[in-house]
């Protein structure tokens, strides 16, 4: 969703600020723009890429060395320049950009309109622009006392930057439900959405809670809460460097996180994976192991693919631990006034750690005083922050957005979180721990041999392209495979897909098969095998076209599917991080062949900070 980086210090911002833009594209946007103090406050903004934002800015060069940019995702009016960011009031003399939603705009526009103010855009950003410059006007309040003054009536979430030239050697920024940092440096600083915009100038990070906000100068900053008391904060170090987060010689971050999945889930493995002593240590849960093992329930929550995650997670909790599991959309969550009692563990998984629904879970878990967990990529992140304890994956950044390594990285911290409570509470024998630990050490190199499958799958996908549906069906552990397969052809080739338990085809999919849609078996040798090869021979009795992922050496399928992808046979519980990533490379390769941006697909955010 959009994004934010802010500069100030002795460098030229212009460069800066776009170069910070585009490492912030990954997230999704529609257009962008910056402002730089240059003697009065200078504003370029574009609808579109940021490409077109730097064309603007090579016609129309602005010097200067304090700024901020901005990638907009459209909430409030359309994508067109003038609605991009920054927006300005006091007659230019101040600029703003914002992530994020301010829920009482409309009253506070109403209230503005009738005292002559007038807006160009449709935007609630504009509204709190000329807030704020009439909370200037009737208090005569300093700049950043006035920015304070403003957000204390305002509602919703925000993230912002605000730039006056009252004082062009400082930035004010805030932060209330978005994410915001700062980036430290030796006499200059860094504003950011997230570190990718300044990581290779500083590695050296201050993050902003909820209702903080700082005056940034070359020098130093002061932090305090939007009420007013002064807040003192830790400067912490990041552990990802600018090459993880650049495409390493693939064409798109998508590949390059599929084929680093083998390296990403030795991460996730690496000192809690221990085979040879048949053990497993997971450092972030030591505290919280006793409470984990004695629940009595564990909710999962999470959105989009790491919910597909949590519904393999559910799978292997309930099977090795014998806890009781359930799997909750974390929209869908607190709107229905969740019943939460003492012995209830609340579970969330995010690979970006700033998923406003899954924060909001997290808030509603600790606000009903159960435990808060968070399975988390991005370190530092305000899930992270916010649950009581947890469990990184370790995987790299994702920059792309449809979410690949993440989603194995999240299977395989959850499948040693289900080992690990098996063994505390007695429900696996040594003899199968042992096996299953042996089993997961050996998957990075057998998604490697998965890899290898990449030409095949390319051909598949010359044929899949053209199709207009797809239908992803699996059983047991492979349904949750199926919908993410599904949701990743979806997201990145706009080509309509849905995933289904294999069974549930007879009560309604199966009316949609003739010889023009793709059906999708995951089809491993497990305890619905059978089931699910009589759910393809109704599908080849209809025309349908069969693809089916099945096991190495399996020769069952040869006659009845079009195509048949081998993956290594693992422990039936671990299939899943085998069988997806035939259809991650799947998906990559019709959307590519369909020209589609596959890195940034439309209407897409890689972090979704609004609700
Ligand atoms: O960062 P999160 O894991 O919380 O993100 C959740 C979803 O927004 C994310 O998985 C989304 O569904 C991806 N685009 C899927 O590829």
């Amino acid at each position: 969703m959009c994004g934010i980086v802010g500069y100030i210090g002795p460098r030229q911002a212009g460069d800066l600020l776009v170069s910070g833009l585009r490492r912030l594209e990954y997230r999704g946007y529609d257009s962008a723009g910056v402002a730089i103090a240059n003697g009065e406050l200078e504003v370029r903004k574009k609808e579109g890429k940021v490409d077109e934002l730097a064309a603007l800015l090579e016609n129309r060069p602005v010097e200067g060395t304090v700024g901020m940019g901005h990638t907009r995702w459209a909430t409030h009016g359309a994508p067109t320049d003038t609605n991009a960011h920054p927006h300005t009031a006091t007659h230019g003399r101040f600029a703003i950009i914002h992530n994020g939603i301010i829920e009482n705009y409309v009253s506070i526009k109403r209230r503005l309109l009738e005292k002559g103010y007038t807006f160009d855009s449709e935007t609630d950003t504009e509204v709190l622009a000329h807030f704020i410059e009439d909370v200037q006007e009737e208090t005569g309040l300093s700049f950043p006392e006035s920015v304070r003054q403003a957000l204390t009536q305002v509602e919703g979430a925000y993230g912002i930057v605000a730039l006056s030239m009252d004082n062009p050697d400082e930035l004010v920024v805030a932060r209330n439900g978005s994410p915001l940092l700062l980036g430290v440096g030796e006499g200059e600083h860094f504003v950011g959405s997230d570190a990718s915009p300044f990581i290779e100038f500083t590695r050296h990070v201050v993050y902003l809670n909820d209702g903080e906000m700082a005056v940034v100068r070359r020098d130093g900053y002061d932090v305090s809460e939007i009420n007013g008391a002064p807040v003192s904060k830790e400067v912490h170090e990041l552990e990802w460097d600018l090459e993880e987060i650049e495409k390493g010689g693939f064409e798109h971050f998508m590949l390059k996180e599929i084929m680093e999945q083998p390296e990403a889930l030795e991460n996730a493995m690496r000192g809690r994976v221990r085979a040879d002593e048949g053990t497993i240590k997971l450092g972030g849960l030591e505290y919280v192991t006793k409470e984990l093992e004695s629940a009595d329930r564990i909710v999962i929550c999470a959105c989009g693919t790491s919910w597909h995650a949590g519904l393999v997670g559910e799978y292997l909790i309930e099977r090795f631990a014998r806890i009781p599991v359930e799997v909750e959309y974390a929209s869908e969550f607190r709107y229905r006034d969740p019943v939460l009692t003492e012995g209830d563990v609340v579970l969330v998984i995010s690979q970006s750690g700033e998923t406003a629904d899954t924060l909001a879970a997290v808030r509603q878990a600790k606000q009903a005083g159960v435990l808060a967990l968070g399975v988390v990529n991005a370190v530092g992140s305000t899930i992270a922050r916010e649950t009581d304890a947890g469990v990184y994956l370790h995987a790299g950044p994702e920059i792309g957005v449809a979410s690949t390594k993440a989603f194995t990285a999240q299977v395989t911290v959850l499948a040693q979180i289900a080992l690990l409570l098996a063994q505390k509470r007695g429900t696996i024998s040594d003899e199968s721990l042992r096996q299953h630990l042996d089993a997961l050490a050996a998957i990075p190199e057998q998604i490697r041999t998965v890899l290898e499958t990449d030409e095949q799958i390319q051909a598949i996908a010359r044929e899949m392209r053209l199709a207009q549906n797809a239908l992803y069906l699996g059983r047991g552990l492979n349904f949750p495979v199926a919908l993410e397969g599904a949701l990743k052809l979806k997201e990145i080739s706009y080509i309509h897909a849905e995933g289904y338990p294999a069974a549930e085809m007879k009560h309604g999919p199966i009316a949609l098969i003739d010889r023009f849609m793709p059906v999708v078996f995951v089809a491993t040798r497990d305890a619905t095998y059978e089931k699910v090869v009589s759910n393809i021979e109704e599908v080849v009795a209809r025309q349908g076209s069969v693809i089916a992922i099945t096991d190495a050496g399996n020769r069952d399928l040869d006659e009845l599917a079009e195509h048949v992808i081998e993956v290594p046979k693992t422990a039936d519980a671990f299939e899943p991080l085998l069988t997806v990533v035939p259809l991650q490379l799947l998906s990559y390769h019709v959307a590519v062949m369909r020209g589609c941006n596959v890195d940034q697909p439309r209407n897409l955010a890689k972090s979704v900070t609004v609700e």
